[in-house]
């Protein structure tokens, strides 16, 4: 396989290029998950997917972050890659993010059929905290006038 600047896939790496649709990739810390990834990516690219088609998501910002940088990285480092010029302005719009920004893109796209409104937004940790509490307090303030 052309490595195209990223590392080259072991054995047990390249079984998830050989897999179709879905890949669960399960394996302890820094043994690999991640360039495996990058691995499949760069595959699906060379098969003629779009970017548009391949949905890369993970947990953290951090994670999301490191990610998508690896992909660019590979795809810059690729040499037979057709349209490579296109494929590299195309991953800045690519669904490559945190779940929380994949899902929140879907209920953007799609605010009525999920009843939420256009112009959500997702709360940051803290805040979600404070409401939370909020809401706790107020529905137990509620069960006590009742009772
Ligand atoms: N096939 C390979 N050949 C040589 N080095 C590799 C190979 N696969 C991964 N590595 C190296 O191993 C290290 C960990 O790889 P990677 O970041 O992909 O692991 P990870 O499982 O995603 O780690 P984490 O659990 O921290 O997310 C990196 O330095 C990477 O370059
Ligand atoms: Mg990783």
């Amino acid at each position: 396989m052309d490595s195209g600047g990223v590392l080259r896939l072991d054995e047990d790496q390249q079984k998830a290029l050989q897999e179709e649709g879905r890949v669960i990739l399960k394996a302890s810390a820094g043994s690999g998950k991640t360039t495996t990834i990058v691995g499949l990516y760069l595959h699906l690219l060379r098969k003629g997917v779009g970017t548009h088609e391949i949905v890369a998501i993970t947990f953290t910002e951090k994670a999301a972050a490191e990610l998508k940088e690896r992909i660019y990285r590979g795809v810059m480092g690729e040499e037979k890659l057709k349209e490579k010029e296109r494929i590299v302005t195309a991953l800045t719009h690519a669904p490559i993010g945190t779940i929380h920004s994949f899902c929140a893109s879907i209920l953007r796209d799609y605010p009525l059929e999920a009843g939420v409104h256009p112009d959500f937004r997702v709360f940051e940790e803290v805040e979600s905290d404070q409401i939370l509490t909020e809401a706790v307090r107020t529905y137990l303030d509620r069960l006590n006038s009742i009772t």
